[in-house]
């Protein structure tokens, strides 16, 4: 699936149309990934935020980006990593699901994402490798609209997890 491109980089720094923020439920910013891209935007992306109030885990929320390059954030609440007993894989594909929902919603035709739930929320990183490229490639296989959607890996260890699951995609 030529569309989805796995890169290393910083997603503050990303040119597209709209990024996706790992954030919390109650979108009012955190650490990792949500700092850095409210750090990046400025104040105004949380005035926006607290608009929003809050978002349940595995839907998302859409906001403009403001100091970004990127046109839009979408952000998205992925699960927690308890174990794998409590719905935790559905919930992280329906986070892939809804934010790329969102993106056609609002005309968005390329998307890039931080590695979910795989920083402080403890998901095993070669899980939601493949979670997240099933469900992305599952997605634009049924929406020629969204023409590409890329993983902006942090390090070198997720990255290595991505292509893995890329190039296993049946
Ligand atoms: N660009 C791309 N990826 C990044 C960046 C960045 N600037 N900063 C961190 N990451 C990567 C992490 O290295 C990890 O691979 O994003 C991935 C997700 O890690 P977290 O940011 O910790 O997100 P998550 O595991 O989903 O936990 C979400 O952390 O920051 C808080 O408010 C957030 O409570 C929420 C929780």
């Amino acid at each position: 699936m030529s569309r989805i491109e796995i890169i290393r980089g910083d997603i503050t720094q990303s040119c597209v149309d709209a990024i996706v923020n790992a954030a919390n439920c109650s979108l009012l910013g955190g650490g990792g990934v949500d700092g850095a891209i409210h750090r990046a935007a400025g104040p105004e992306l949380l005035a926006e935020c607290r608009t929003l109030h809050g978002c349940e885990t595995g839907k998302a929320k859409i906001t403009k980006a403001y100091r970004l390059p990127a046109n839009y954030v979408i952000h998205t609440p992925g699960p927690v990593w308890h174990g794998g007993g409590h719905g935790e894989e559905e919930l992280l594909a329906s986070c892939y699901r809804s934010c790329l929902g969102l993106a056609s919603e609002n005309g968005c035709k390329s998307v890039d994402f931080p590695s979910i739930s795989t920083g402080v929320y403890h998901f095993p990183l070669e899980k939601a490798a493949k979670i997240a490229i099933g469900s992305i490639a599952a997605y634009l296989n049924t929406h020629p609209e969204i023409e590409r959607v890329r993983m902006v890996c942090f390090d070198a260890r997720t990255e290595g997890f991505y292509l893995d699951a890329l190039e296993k995609l049946a």
